[in-house]
């Protein structure tokens, strides 16, 4: 290192120190064993590289850190709970400076009256449930890893989960946010507002954009009447066909309280009853499941007794083979756990080529018709293993290792082919290759392919716009020419 060169990290190093004290930021040439956990991508997949790790507490200490790095020239890479599935919270360049957000973590404000909650962006998201949930009120945002996920990152990556057919996702939860914008500036648009024309739509630029064009650090965020009403199904069907008939019909006698509707294939079922201690609730195996969630503040009937007729009627028309539904909370909760096992008991099968696609609802069981035969051609024994938000469009269309094949063959040899495979068929379907996980480093090069040339054209534009330097989240959503 030249003198210069050095001089230039010492003045770094004491300028970090200066604004965020001496606990709050660690340098991987001091210490790089205490760095590996916000190195390491949330899987355990990559280890990634950084200069240092900083721990800012408040959103002023946010901004000079940013000064700071845009002084220095050096990448910023901005991480909340690190359980995103793009690699983009992930830093991979020794120069690089992470800022992680965890103790940005206070409500600022709760307005039962404007039924809004105002918080920083590394509260956990459960946390937000909680403090919700606490007052009497309902936060409608809810995914596997909520235990640990910032609701930074939720916002970052405009995250969905198993909710959003009722209340919608992170974007359409949140009304206004605060961010440290790339020259070290805030940016204040934490308004509570319902209706604000006054120009650009920053609020909805940054929701999205994993930090490339800002570091989201406050949200005014939407919150409800309690679920005081629920009901919650379990149904086994013989086609994807049925079961979007099935939403149909459900959304027709019950409009604007079916909240969950997720679809299962049978061998997520199989797997679980295999490695896990999932029982399935119904007494046979069929080839699809749904568990559905119906939601209303209002009690003037219960939805589990007009569901019962409901049911009754679909199985007469032959659109469900067999239903159970929850009579009490634990048999709630046991659907709700069957939904999260469904993720962690692939890895029981080998390895997975993971897809998170949307496409218009009325085309998924062609996305799933196709996709299946499609890919049996390319590979066969293949084991597609399609679930999800099925309400929303959007699908997990991952696809297993052939039992009869090493993980290693059906990576090398599979892993791009059964990709394009099934992302042309999103695609002439009009859909979306990424619905809810968003790009990072992963899918940056799919955005060549599948994002319509103009908008991606402006998106470069817009990044250069916020971001001369490329200084912000370097190498992920969009990349420079
Ligand atoms: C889910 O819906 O369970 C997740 O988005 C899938 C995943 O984490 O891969
Ligand atoms: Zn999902």
């Amino acid at each position: 290192m030249t003198n210069n060169a050095s001089k230039t990290v010492a003045d770094l190093k004491r300028s970090l120190t200066l604004t965020v004290g001496h606990g709050n930021v660690w340098f991987a040439d001091d210490d790089a064993a205490r760095l590996l956990p916000y190195l390491s991508e949330s899987r355990g997949r990559r280890m990634g590289r950084a200069f240092a790790v900083v721990f800012p507490t408040c959103t002023e200490e946010v901004a000079k850190v940013v000064a700071t790095c845009h002084f220095h020239k050096v990448p910023i890479v901005t991480q909340g709970g690190n359980t995103g599935r793009c690699f983009g919270a992930q830093a991979d360049d020794e120069r690089a400076v992470i800022i992680q957000l965890k103790h940005l973590n206070r409500v600022r404000d709760f307005d039962p009256d404007n039924m809004t909650i105002t918080v920083e962006a590394g509260m956990i998201l459960q946390d937000v449930q909680r403090y919700v949930a606490e007052r009497g009120y309902f936060f409608s945002l809810s995914l596997g890893a909520e235990g640990s996920c910032q609701i930074g990152g939720n916002l970052a990556v405009n995250a969905g989960g198993i909710n959003v057919l009722r209340y919608g996702n992170a974007r359409e939860l949140t009304l206004g946010v605060e961010a440290v914008i790339a020259n070290g500036t805030v940016l204040n648009a934490l308004h509570g507002l319902r209706k604000n024309n006054t120009g650009y739509d920053l609020k909805n630029l940054l929701i999205g954009s994993e930090g490339t064009l800002g570091i989201i650090t406050a949200a005014t965020l939407k919150i409800f009447a309690p679920e005081s009403n629920t009901s919650h199904a379990f149904i086994a069907l013989a086609s994807v066909e049925d079961a979007v008939t099935t939403l149909r019909r459900l959304q027709q006698r019950f409009e604007g309280r079916v909240s969950t509707f997720e679809l299962l294939p049978n061998l997520a079922m199989t797997l679980m009853e295999q490695h896990s201690d999932v029982k399935c609730p119904l007494d046979n195996h069929h080839p699809w499941y749904v568990w559905y969630k119906l939601a209303d503040s209002q009690i003037t009937r219960p939805l589990r007794d007009e569901q019962i007729t409901f049911l009754r009627d679909l199985q007469v028309d032959g659109l469900i083979i067999d239903a159970a539904l929850a009579h009490n909370e634990r048999v709630k909760q046991h659907f709700e756990h069957i939904r999260e096992t469904i993720v962690e008991v692939q890895k029981h099968a080998g390895f997975a080529i993971k897809h998170d696609v949307s496409v218009p609802v009325s085309s998924i069981a062609q996305l799933i018709a196709a996709g299946n035969a499609a890919v049996q051609q390319a590979c066969p024994n293949v084991r597609p293993y399609p679930f999800g938000h099925v309400g929303d469009g959007n699908i997990h269309y991952n696809l297993m290792c052939p039992e009869d094949m090493d993980d290693a063959s059906f990576m090398s040899q599979y892993k791009d082919k059964l990709q394009k495979i099934i992302l042309d068929i999103v695609d002439g379907l009009g859909g979306s290759f990424s619905a809810e996980h968003g790009i990072g480093s992963q899918k940056v090069e799919l955005m060549q392919t599948y994002q319509d040339p103009v908008a991606l054209d402006m998106m470069r534009r817009i990044k250069h716009a916020f971001d001369p330097f490329n200084l912000m989240n370097p190498g992920k959503v969009v990349v420079p020419r």
